[in-house]
């Protein structure tokens, strides 16, 4: 049985630009929020800065396979369309793009970007092939939409500041703005990974967001990076994760720094509890 609903769910790339094109001739603004759905808080904050921003608001919803390595957990990515499209409609969301494989990767395909600055270290010493499909795909949904602006979440901050330099570098005629990560009442950042977390697991990972916090006012207030760094790396080994790395990085070319002289700073955290792996970030203040 199908439903009316105000939001409306197109899959190809045709529909999505018909639709477009008819917003356009109307001349109102349209921004686009990319997802892989299983929306939570975050993605509603998303919706609702886009809404700010402009009259049309398109979510995209695509488990995209590419961004994927063959270890990871493509497979069992949550997938919850009827749910995710009850959120996107009650932010206001005008229109649900939810391609599937076929449409985005037609027999054939062939052509995948090819990325450094940003891109390199952190996220992509762990997952070398992660960023290429990332900047693939999203390239692809932003010349199928065109939308005046597109919003990414800082939670991903590595694949914000990836996106902001490719919307750049490709002269894509998009504005990309990152909004700030939603958390949950203890700070864990929210995330569509975090259903994979057992109760215990749970209540460890507010380590994460406790550790960085506390490295970035201490960084704040000494200036000594690699030792609060140090600290933090220490604190939440030894909650129980297994480490990939604490850095700290150039905030926005994430080039790595010598010292808070360097900055703005960003540290960026990820790690693995039980079979989750979390990304968490957090800006250092200016130092006094
Ligand atoms: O952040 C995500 O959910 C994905 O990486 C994105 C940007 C939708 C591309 O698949």
């Amino acid at each position: 049985m199908t439903r009316d609903r105000a939001i409306r769910t197109v899959h190809t790339v045709a529909a999505l630009r018909a639709q477009i094109q008819g917003w356009r001739a109307a001349g109102d603004k349209v921004a686009l929020v990319p997802t892989m759905g299983a929306l939570h808080a975050g993605h509603v904050a998303l919706m609702a800065a886009a809404r700010e921003r402009a009259e049309r608001v398109i979510v995209t919803i695509f488990v995209n396979p590419t961004q994927f390595a063959p270890t990871e957990d493509l497979s069992r990515y949550p997938r919850t369309l009827e749910a995710d499209l009850a959120k996107a409609e009650a932010a206001g969301v005008d229109v649900a793009f939810v391609p599937d494989v076929g449409e985005m990767y037609p027999e054939g395909f062939c052509t995948i970007i090819s990325l450094a600055g940003p891109a390199l270290g952190l996220e992509t010493t762990f997952r070398p092939t992660h960023f290429a499909g990332v900047a693939t795909v999203v390239a692809k949904l932003l010349l199928q939409a065109l939308p005046d602006v597109a919003l990414f979440g800082e939670k991903d901050y590595q694949q914000l500041q990836v996106v902001t330099r490719l919307a750049r570098d490709l002269d894509l005629p998009v504005q990309i703005v990152g909004v700030p990560t939603v958390r949950e009442p203890d700070g864990l950042a929210m995330s569509s990974r975090n259903v994979y977390l057992s109760t215990a697991d749970r209540a460890t990972a507010t380590i994460l967001y406790r550790a960085l916090s506390g490295a970035a006012e201490r960084i704040a207030r000494d200036g000594k990076v690699e030792a609060a760094v140090e600290e933090a790396r220490a604190v939440i080994s030894a909650a129980g994760f297994h480490l990939d790395y604490v850095e700290a990085r150039h905030a926005e070319t994430l080039a790595p720094i010598n010292g808070a002289g360097d900055g703005p700073i960003r540290l960026l955290v990820a790690a693995r509890i039980g079979a989750t792996r979390l990304i968490d970030n957090v800006s250092v203040p200016t130092l006094n």
